[in-house]
């Protein structure tokens, strides 16, 4: 890892950390990631957070992948996303070779987390999401370059807490976007369960811009954990990520050469795109 090289933040869904062999792979691209670049790692944990919301009769609700939050859900988030899934994650990136810290965005100096007001949803609607939190503040997550920079990965759960101290769920597409941008990381990398972002044919879309992004997202094609992934994408280009990539993380330890599709970044927007940043590499 070379300290000039700009930061990479890569975002896990959850469906890839469920099962140990998936986790063994993910850990080795991790360790192949954090050899390239400084690494910020976050995750989510959906569909575990759903298995025991459902062992515990607990009813879910999602709105554009955006959990409806009540207090109970919280305690199940929490207990899930910042317990088992992100201690499971650190213990197999250690085994993979990687120095890595678990933490939550409630640490200091990571993000500051307020209550998400009323939530438009793509159709429209008005939605009270309850306990989530929407990160804010433009400042750098100084403990996230301080761990980088003592050549340890840190691997983010996406909880946090307002500055009342209450936990807040965090979708963790949204908060990976937004980390990305306060980073001014070189490279957002989404893995999840699926090879990008499909079209109606359910055929990987290789590369989109802004607006086809907005398209999609109005027409339906993108529609549930899809669209707080790609509104994320756009917050972290609105921020000038250099490039930001959706792909595939399962049955894989190399996400660089994962299919997947590449958010084009707007030309007059930012300097030549050099050929080293260009595309996706494999
Ligand atoms: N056009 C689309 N292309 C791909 N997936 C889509 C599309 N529209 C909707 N989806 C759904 O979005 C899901 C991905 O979001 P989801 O929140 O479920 O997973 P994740 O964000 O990877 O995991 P986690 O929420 O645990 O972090 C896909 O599994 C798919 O069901
Ligand atoms: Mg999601």
């Amino acid at each position: 890892m070379t300290g000039e090289t700009g930061t990479t933040v890569l975002k896990l869904g959850g469906e890839l950390l469920e099962e140990p062999d998936g986790r063994r792979d993910i850990a080795t691209a991790i360790c192949r990631l954090a050899s390239q670049s400084p690494l910020v790692v976050v995750h989510g944990g959906g569909r575990e957070v759903d298995a025991e919301m459902t062992a515990k009769g607990i009813p879910t609700r999602a709105v554009d992948g955006l959990r409806v939050t009540d207090a109970a859900t919280l305690e199940v988030v929490v207990d899930v996303l910042a317990g088992r899934v992100n201690t499971r994650l650190v213990a197999a990136a250690r085994v993979a070779g990687v120095e890595a810290v678990g933490l939550t965005a409630a640490d200091a100096g990571i993000s500051t987390i307020q209550r998400a007001e009323p939530y438009t949803a793509a159709e429209g609607t008005l939605v009270d999401l309850g306990f989530v939190g929407q990160p804010t503040g433009a400042d750098r997550p100084v403990l996230l370059d301080r761990l980088c920079q003592a050549g340890l990965v840190p691997i983010v759960a996406s909880v946090g807490a307002d500055s009342g101290g209450q936990l807040l769920n965090v979708n963790a597409d949204t908060l990976a976007g937004h980390l990305a941008g306060r980073l001014g990381a070189a490279r957002l990398l989404i893995a999840g369960g699926t090879a990008g972002v499909l079209d109606e044919q359910g055929r990987t879309i290789p590369s989109m811009d802004m607006d086809l992004m907005h398209r999609l997202i109005a027409d339906g094609r993108a529609s549930a954990g899809m669209v707080a992934k790609l509104i994320a994408c756009r917050e972290a280009h609105r921020a000038g990520v250099g490039r930001i990539d959706i792909v595939t993380g399962t049955h894989t330890d190399n996400l660089d050469t994962s299919a997947g599709t590449t958010i084009q970044q707007v030309a007059q927007e930012r300097a030549p795109v050099s050929p080293s940043s260009a595309g996706r590499a494999g």
